[in-house]
């Protein structure tokens, strides 16, 4: 058995097959020359069996694909190209099945551009997504989705197994360790693994045993499985299986479309695995030493009964100002630390002072007025912090000059610090002293307008009357709840955006489920679109969406930020009515201020419990109880 296309393409077989030497005498090299290059692609695949001469026609067969096969006679082809001596008509006057290869091509072609879309979407938006397994889901089934597949596996060869890694369209039963323990036993499986090529059957009922049967309860009728290696470092990784109900014909000219997608599929993973360890491990470095500053000024504050919380909120409240500002993530996160660091110093002022409930006189005033200089110091002391130390030190300056320690004026007070002064005062004035109840946020507003322009910088406060409220009446809910509660409630947000850590509400979730709890769960995601912005409106519009969100949807719904444009929600105890007009009127208004309509699903558990991955993957439990 000859494949056809060397004897148009390889110089010896060119005069040396019976059917390459035909054509050569009636056509001429060029003849041959156009064939190859128009039709060469197309027939890679097509063999020639039993080549013939038969009452002196040439004959030969046709082996792939299966539907095609059949006899076919070579003066056909030869007398056609005669004719009209034009190649165009040897695709519209051929026989019927190279006519069909031809369209198959053609679909191959747009296939295989479709595909290589798929890849560079993801490779691109990788970074985004929570895990490489959700990605890993997402690609799979996109490709599922553009091939035709009813069903499609993905399964990496890791410590000894063929474990389950992603999957589209099946169930649990036939993704567990039974169907993993027969994969070997299956020459089907065991030629992928030998070979590491592309294998497809398009008699999966035989060739697949075990495994087609269950397949075939998903996918009906079980026409036709590609199984496509994933290949690492010429070794194999794992293979993606795709389960089709009706024959796929062009596949057969895919093969090595379908085999570079796979092994670009597994560099992709690999490097998004690569990726998200890294930032997990930066996330618990940064986690770690935030929970040494936590608890470091948590110590200094049990001192002062009054003063409890009081860094912590003022750090909340300088980020909110900050994001305002539009600072940097970087910078936010450097101003937070700034501000739980910033009265650390009152560890040096004695007790006597610290601790009256009187006014201070004037001598105990000098001393207080050196903390922000103590505080300065002792930050200085940590190699990393040295840019905080000028936002410490400064954070009791004022802006006409009047402020200590050093009488700073104006623009001279770096900007860290001009944030800090304001997000300082209006917490000192909304909580209890010793020696006055905390103030209304009214008088809060009056005293700050006062002051704008001459103790605080007039910007600044005026981002602080606008958005500092709602800010105010979560942290005074805090405030109310037991200390122990509000400690953990600061673990539970993002300090970057006040939103409730991803981590957190997945938390919840597993124990609402394990607890057999009902609850209301769901995505909002603003269209890609967004992506193509320059990175300043991209950052304004995420700002603008997560205000409205603090402001529009109120406890007890929980929301956080899943990647960089979806969020997420969860209601414990839910009041469906009010859930709905809550989300109304959130994408009203995220409409209203950016043009842009947020994608929003909500599931109930336990009644649509199997969407639960979509939105908190990890939940194997859930996928089995399917
Ligand atoms: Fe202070
Ligand atoms: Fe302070």
């Amino acid at each position: 058995m000859k494949d056809l296309l060397a004897i148009w393409w390889g110089e010896e077989l060119k005069y040396q097959h019976p059917l390459g030497e035909v054509l050569r005498s009636m056509e001429g090299a060029d003849v041959l020359e156009s064939l190859r290059r128009t039709i060469g692609e197309g027939i890679r695949k097509l063999r020639t069996s039993s080549l013939q001469e038969c009452q002196g026609k040439w004959e030969f067969q046709l082996t792939v694909p299966t539907r095609f096969v059949g006899t076919y006679t070579i003066p056909l082809l030869i007398q056609k190209v005669a004719e009209k001596e034009g190649l165009f008509l040897v695709w519209t006057e051929l026989s019927e099945p190279l006519r069909q290869i031809h369209s198959l091509v053609k679909q191959r072609d747009t296939l295989a551009t479709e595909a290589l879309k798929i890849l560079d979407m993801v490779s691109k938006n990788i970074i985004n997504e929570s895990s490489a397994k959700i990605s890993a889901q997402r690609i799979l089934q996109k490709f599922a989705e553009l091939l035709g597949a009813r069903a499609a596996v993905m399964r990496l060869f890791t410590r000894g197994r063929w474990g389950h890694y992603a999957s589209y369209g099946l169930n649990s039963n036939y993704l567990g360790e039974y169907h993993e323990i027969y994969i070997d036993t299956i020459p089907f499986y065991r030629r992928l693994i030998r070979e590491m090529r592309l294998q497809i059957t398009e008699n999966p009922m035989e060739d697949l045993g075990n495994l087609a049967l269950d397949l075939s309860k998903v996918v009906s009728p079980l026409s036709m499985v590609v199984s496509v290696p994933l290949i690492k470092n010429k070794a194999i990784r794992g293979f993606i299986s795709l389960a089709f109900d009706e024959p796929k014909p062009v596949l057969y000219f895919m093969t090595d479309v379908l085999e570079n997608f796979a092994n670009e599929f597994a560099f992709i993973l690999e490097k998004n695995e690569y990726y998200l360890y890294i930032v997990e491990s930066s996330e618990r470095l940064k986690k770690m030493n935030l929970d040494i500053v936590t608890s470091l000024v948590n110590a200094t504050e049990t001192r002062d009964s009054y003063t409890t919380g009081h860094s912590m909120r003022v750090a909340t409240y300088a980020v909110e100002l900050a994001r305002h500002l539009h600072w940097d993530d970087y910078e936010i996160e450097k101003l937070s630390i700034a501000a739980l660091l910033h009265d650390i110093g009152k560890v040096g002022i004695p007790d006597a002072i610290l601790l009256k409930p009187l006014p201070l006189n004037d001598m105990e005033y000098n001393i207080m007025q050196l903390h922000p200089d103590f505080s300065a110091n002792i930050v200085a002391k940590v190699e990393n912090l040295q840019d905080i130390v000028p936002w410490v030190r400064f954070h009791h300056e004022y802006m006409d000059g009047s402020g200590y320690p050093y009488g700073l004026k104006g623009k001279d007070i770096p900007l860290g610090a001009r944030v800090l002064a304001v997000a300082d005062a209006f917490d000192a004035m909304t909580s209890d002293r010793p020696y006055r109840k905390a103030l209304s946020l009214d008088q809060v507003e009056e005293i700050l307008r006062e002051g704008a322009g001459k103790q605080w910088d007039a910007e600044i406060v005026s981002l602080a009357i606008r958005y500092l409220d709602v800010i105010y009446e979560r942290e005074t809910m805090i405030k109310e709840s037991r200390l122990e509660d509000f400690r953990t409630m600061m673990f539970r947000l993002n300090l970057l955006n006040g939103l409730y850590l991803f981590e957190y509400l997945h938390e919840e979730v597993e124990s609402l489920v394990n607890n057999n709890v009902p609850f209301v769960f769901g995505s909002m995601k603003l269209p890609e679109s967004v992506h193509t912005l320059p990175s300043s409106a991209k950052k304004k519009i995420i700002h603008t969406v997560t205000d409205i969100i603090k402001k529009d949807l109120h406890y007890p719904v929980l929301v956080a930020r899943k990647t960089y444009l979806q969020f997420v929600f969860l209601v414990p105890q839910y009041d469906r009515q009010l859930l709905q007009s809550q989300l109304k009127s959130l994408s009203y208004h995220v409409y209203e201020r950016t043009d842009m309509m947020m994608e929003i699903s909500s599931y109930e558990y336990p009644q649509e419990k199997y969407e639960v991955p979509m939105v908190f993957d990890n939940f194997s439990h859930l996928k089995e109880s399917r």
